[in-house]
């Protein structure tokens, strides 16, 4: 299909523009991780597990020449916590040796690297030691900080300390319930679409855990600063893009504030934040509501809802402030229909398009996912720009990949009508 890009947008200079992916769900075999042990364990709640993933653990130069090919000039990607420190205080150099290769080989194919340094997992160890509830938890991450940069000490300058820590906090309380049905054969198996799992719904996310994913970003921010004053360090908070339906206005307020502002307020000395929008949740009187009737659903069953995006940077200048720069570390959308991937990114790059010309600071778009992956339980939604053969891990690009990979080389995106006033420094 021929999308529809009007005049567009002209970017700023130094806008990055790419895809993201996370270790656990593109690797392979992350045998010293927490998820791989509840994804192997007898009667697991987690309906697939993991496996090999997409083997980007040995292909990651062929998925870095795809992305650099395809036109874009950025690649967010991770470095796992398990493999670089398997054991409480060993560190693997040959892990870090794997980790700085791969931020070499992304800046000799022109791809800027935007590294995680947490995205979900943990080694088992942090977590049998009660993971982010233990008191020691920030120390620990800390730590593993200080070992990262020497990762990223090959040539890093934009680092995510945690992913979606919102999202840790709530996912918190849900494995709690979900390792107690576990031995409920009722509850076991079924429908399970991975991300559907970490629906917020109705679940309070854990204060502690909260605190202390604040506690931890916060030391790991002063550890990498010292250790490279250039860095530039944020964190990448699920927006969730609450919609108060009238006369709920302070339900939904009370929703935001506990699931996506603590985490943005905490954002507020930091050198850019991380923006992740997908779908909207609107809220009631009595809490969230369910899809309305008729609208188009994903393969998680999210609303197909593009607005999102412009919507959650918006929200998220007004919340950190206008200080701090934005980076949009995650949009994407889980379908076999590759078409509605590119009308649904079109509609969401329109949206950010309107944002900037109103003046919110975004330095970069990096689409999810760069690879059909591992959802977190199911490898069924698929969110990739770029599919991957189950069992011979062959890639091929999508049109939705060729599509957005245009738009980087051109340095525009659809929806606005002039360039960006003033233009702008480069990213973070
Ligand atoms: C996460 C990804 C996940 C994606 C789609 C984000 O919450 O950071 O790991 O695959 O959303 O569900």
């Amino acid at each position: 299909m021929t999308p529809s890009t009007g005049p567009g947008l002209t970017l700023p200079d130094g806008f990055l523009m790419g895809a993201s992916t996370s270790p656990h769900q593109v690797e392979g075999n992350n045998v010293s991780s927490d998820w791989w042990a509840i994804e192997n364990r007898p009667g697991s709640f987690v309906a697939e597990p993991s496996g090999d993933a997409v083997d980007s653990f040995h292909r990651w130069p062929e998925d870095m020449d795809l992305l650099s090919e395809l036109g874009f000039n950025a690649y967010r990607f991770g470095i796992e916590w398990a493999r670089i420190e398997p054991e409480r205080g060993r560190v693997s150099r040959a892990a870090v040796e794997h980790y700085r290769a791969m931020v070499r080989g992304a800046l000799e194919r022109g791809l800027t690297p935007v590294v995680t340094l947490h995205h979900f997992t943990c080694p088992r160890w942090f977590s049998e030691l009660g993971g982010w509830s233990s008191p020691e938890s920030a120390d620990l991450f800390a730590a593993y900080a200080k070992v990262a940069a020497d990762v990223l000490g090959a040539g890093v300058r934009h680092v995510v300390t945690i992913n979606e820590p919102n999202m840790v906090a709530l996912m918190h309380t849900l494995m709690r319930r979900a390792v107690r049905k576990e031995g409920d054969p009722a509850a076991a198996g079924g429908e399970h679409t991975g991300a559907a799992a970490f629906e917020p719904g109705s679940l309070e996310p854990d204060a502690g855990v909260t605190r202390a994913l604040i506690r931890a970003h916060r030391a790991a921010f002063a550890v990498l600063k010292e250790a490279d004053p250039a860095l530039r360090i944020g964190w990448t908070v699920a927006n969730q893009v609450y919609q108060a339906e009238p006369g709920a206005e302070e339900v939904a307020a009370a929703y935001a504030r506990t699931r996506e502002d603590v985490f943005l307020e905490a954002a507020r000395e930091d050198d850019w934040i991380g923006v992740q929008a997908y779908t909207r949740h609107r809220i009631g009187p009595d809490g969230p509501l369910p899809v309305p009737e008729g609208a188009a659903t994903t393969l998680t069953g999210w609303e197909v809802y593009p607005e999102a995006l412009g919507e959650a940077v918006r929200y998220t200048a007004r919340v950190v402030g206008p200080h701090v720069p934005v980076l949009v570390t995650e949009n994407g959308i889980a379908t076999d229909d590759d078409d509605l991937r590119v009308t649904y990114t079109e509609g969401a790059l329109a949206s950010l398009a309107a944002a900037m010309r109103d003046g919110v600071d975004v330095r970069g778009y990096l689409h999810w996912s760069a690879l059909d992956n591992y959802e977190w339980g199911s490898y069924r939604p698929t969110f990739g720009l770029i599919a991957v053969d189950p069992r011979t891990f062959a890639r091929t690009p999508k049109e939705s990949a060729r599509w957005l990979g245009s738009l980087a080389r051109a340095g525009r995106i659809p929806g606005g009508a002039a360039a960006v006033p003033g233009g702008g420094p480069s990213a973070g």
